[in-house]
């Protein structure tokens, strides 16, 4: 296998941290290909729980060389963070296990301040971004006005485009009657950063194509989920970048090589955290159960904000074109013990035809989803480690969203350690 490409298949969250770091045990390098700090990875070992949002999961393995690709945006400061809790952890994170894309850009506090600006002048239309400052960082990008990592090769150079960057947004904050930033405090604070991480920038996609030519295995790690994407989702409920697995050769740098596997990480059930249409929400006791309390590192509540996710039966009309969309070829479902003890599992298969709406994502008006009807089963799955020893009930589910979408479901987790999880 060269290139294997893991995305989410959802709204994000569905639990792409634990498979790649499954999938990283085999890895040579591990690269992130959009998105920022605005995705959360965690990742349980043994009583160790690790929390990354920027830092590729499969960094954790000692073999592997980690990329952060030219399609992110990477707050300094939320990687140097990362970069000092992993070193107490005692993985080793030095310039020849890190590689900081030249064209990858920087998001800076002006970026956050416009962020939360933009939200609260939207008023009940907010998104509910998660105020990492990820969408201005995208403008700045296509607007030609942006902060690359290639800068912080020549520090007088990143002074003048960082001091720029914080006069422009401070013109644009007092529009939204926003406070000013403190320009020269964080300009020396930024200066720092950027002498630290200066280091670690390199030409990613020349590691990362001359390990595919040297038959070496790399990751492509993606954020957020396929009904995030910002061309093919729930627009203008979406990340600013794209979600899908295309967008790994283009955030990555590289050309479609000869192998390559694609896997979606799918959820038993279906969240999403912020607004926008989401045509097989539940609400009450249901969501609440699929939810948990919180208590749980697992539990249904965001890792980057804490936000109580919204909570829906698992949608197979979106899962099946999200999996034709990104060309899966394999299926990771995550979270089956949730449902144990659960009476009837619905999966939707199907929406009312509804006038004026063609994509269900882009809906104005609510969509009733159809649904087939799974009988659950008691058991506790949780040590279950064979497809064989899983209660038929589950079996039956599990091959019902394998039939429906038409890919094959390779991995089924059963609970959140890294032996939890049910190979076929
Ligand atoms: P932004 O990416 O912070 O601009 O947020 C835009 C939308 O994407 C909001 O609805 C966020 O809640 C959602 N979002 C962004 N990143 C993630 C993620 O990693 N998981 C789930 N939702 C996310």
């Amino acid at each position: 296998m060269t290139l294997q490409i893991v995305i989410g298949a959802q709204w994000g969250d569905e639990g792409k941290g634990r498979f790649v770091d499954l999938l990283s045990a085999k890895a040579d390098v591990v690269a992130r290909f959009a998105g920022g700090d605005n995705a959360g990875h965690t990742i349980r070992i043994g009583d160790d729980v690790y929390k990354l949002h920027l830092i590729p999961s499969g960094l954790i393995y000692p073999q592997t060389v980690g990329v952060i690709g030219s399609g992110t945006v990477i707050n300094p400061l939320v990687l140097l963070g990362e970069m000092d809790s992993l070193r107490e952890a005692g993985v080793v994170v030095n310039p020849d296990r890190l590689k900081i894309s030249y064209a990858a850009h920087m998001i800076t506090p002006a970026h956050m301040a416009l962020d939360r600006a933009r939200e609260t002048s939207l008023g009940k239309a907010k998104i509910g971004t998660t105020a990492r400052g990820i969408g201005p960082a995208y403008v700045d990008k296509a607007r030609r006005s942006g902060i690359q990592y290639n800068d912080l090769l020549d520090l007088a150079f990143f002074e003048e485009r960082l001091t720029q960057n914080l006069e422009q947004a401070n013109r644009e904050l007092e529009l939204y009657g926003a406070e000013p930033l403190a320009l020269a405090a964080i300009v020396t604070e930024y200066m720092g950063y950027a002498e630290t991480l200066a280091p670690y920038v390199a030409d990613t996609s020349a590691i990362v194509m001359d390990a595919l030519d040297a038959g070496k295995h790399v990751i492509a790690e993606g954020a957020q989920g396929a009904l995030l994407d910002i061309d093919h989702g729930s627009y203008p409920f979406v990340t600013s970048s794209s979600c899908g697995a295309a967008n790994a050769l283009v955030g990555l740098g590289i050309a479609t090589p000869d192998e390559m596997s694609v896997v979606g990480i799918v959820k038993t059930f279906q969240t999403r955290v912020g607004s926008g249409p989401f045509p097989t929400e539940l609400e009450g006791e249901m969501a609440s159960m699929l939810r948990g309390d919180g208590s749980q590192q697992w539990d249904e509540f965001g890792t980057t904000t804490g936000r109580a996710r919204r909570i829906g039966w698992l949608d197979g009309v979106l899962l099946k074109r999200v999996a034709r969309m990104n060309g899966l070829t394999e299926l990771g479902l995550t979270k089956l013990d949730v449902l144990s003890g659960i009476p009837e599992i619905k999966f939707c298969t199907d929406y009312k035809p509804a006038e004026g709406v063609i994509s269900p994502l882009l809906a104005r008006t609510e969509i009733e989803a159809i649904y087939e009807t799974f009988k659950g089963w008691d058991e506790d799955i949780m040590d279950v480690t064979n497809w064989e020893d899983l209660p038929k009930n589950a079996q039956e589910y599990v091959l019902a969203i394998e039939a429906y979408c038409g890919v094959p479901v390779r991995w089924i987790s059963v609970g959140p350690e890294r032996s939890q999880v049910i190979c076929r």
